[in-house]
This record gives structure tokens, C-alpha cells and sequence, in this order.
């Protein structure tokens, strides 16, 4: 598996500490930044930066930090093909992938704690998408981006 890693200034530290994660589990990852440390940058860059890597297929997945988690994933969701949850705890991030086939994991520094955001990575890159009645209905997420003429 391929994960691209994003973050903004609020994320930045989180980022850093989560590779360990990515590392044990023998996970592949590039860091799109920001790479800056703590200087203000804007979140919708890396959430896209993230979000078109994914889309691409160059990546499996991705996983974007901001202060909430929030803003990452509104915007991550607008790129055509992503479907980005954020998480603040282990079940939500293994349903994600089990029901939704989420391939983006936001998670906020300002909410959630290094330890438990490790926990919330683990069980993301660990879980699998079951398909069955879930692929028909995330298909149907899929029709609502056709209608919408999201790219
Ligand atoms: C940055 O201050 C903050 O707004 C950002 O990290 C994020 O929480 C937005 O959703």
C-alpha cells in the first residue's frame, strides 16, 4: 500500500509523529507538506495536493492533518473519486474503510491526541472495504459527484 501523507501548520507536528505508525506497519509514503514546521500555510492546499495523488491512482490512500480535521476534509472531498473521513476514534476509522471505503483519513491535532491519532491510523490501514451491499451504495456516492459534475 502507498499513502500520501498532507498537513498544515496545525497538523504539521501530528504528521510527524503519525510516520512512526506508517513505518512499523511497513506502509510506503510520501510527505506532500507542509514541510515548513509551524509557519502559516492554507489548508485547502494540502488537502488537495493529497486528494489528487489519491485520485489519480498514484496512491491508495491518504491521510491529511489539520487543527480539526475538518477543513482537509471538506476540501479533500471536492476532488472527483475521494471519499475523506475524518476520524476521532478507532471504530469510526475501521467502519470508514469497512462501509465507506474511505481512501482519505483527516484527523485533528487540536482534538485528538498523538496517541490515539496512532491508534486511529492503525486501524484505517488495517481494515479492508467489505463491497457487497456497501459497494452499491458507495456507487451511489459516486452518481451524486456525476450529477454534480464534481472533477
Ligand atoms: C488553522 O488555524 C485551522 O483553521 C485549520 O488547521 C483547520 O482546523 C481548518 O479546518
Amino acid at each position: 500500500m502507498k499513502i500520501v501523507l498532507g498537513a498544515d501548520h496545525a497538523g504539521y507536528g501530528l504528521k510527524e509523529e503519525i510516520k512512526l505508525v506508517l513505518q512499523q506497519e511497513g506502509i510506503e509514503f510520501i510527505d506532500v507538506g507542509t514541510l515548513n514546521g509551524e509557519e502559516s500555510v492554507d489548508y485547502p492546499d494540502y488537502a488537495e495536493a493529497v486528494a489528487r495523488k489519491v485520485a489519480s491512482s498514484d496512491f491508495d490512500r491518504g491521510v491529511i492533518i489539520c487543527g480539526t480535521g475538518i477543513g482537509v476534509a471538506i476540501a479533500a472531498n471536492k476532488v472527483k473519486g475521494v471519499r475523506a473521513a475524518n476520524c476521532d476514534n478507532p471504530v469510526s476509522a475501521k467502519f470508514s474503510r469497512e462501509h465507506n471505503d474511505a481512501n482519505v483519513l483527516t484527523m485533528g491535532s487540536r482534538i485528538i491526541g498523538p496517541e490515539i491519532a496512532k491508534e486511529i491510523l492503525r486501524a484505517w490501514v488495517r481494515a479492508q472495504f467489505e463491497g457487497g451491499r456497501h459497494a452499491r451504495r458507495v456507487n451511489k456516492i459516486s452518481e451524486i459527484e456525476e450529477r454534480s459534475g464534481v472533477s
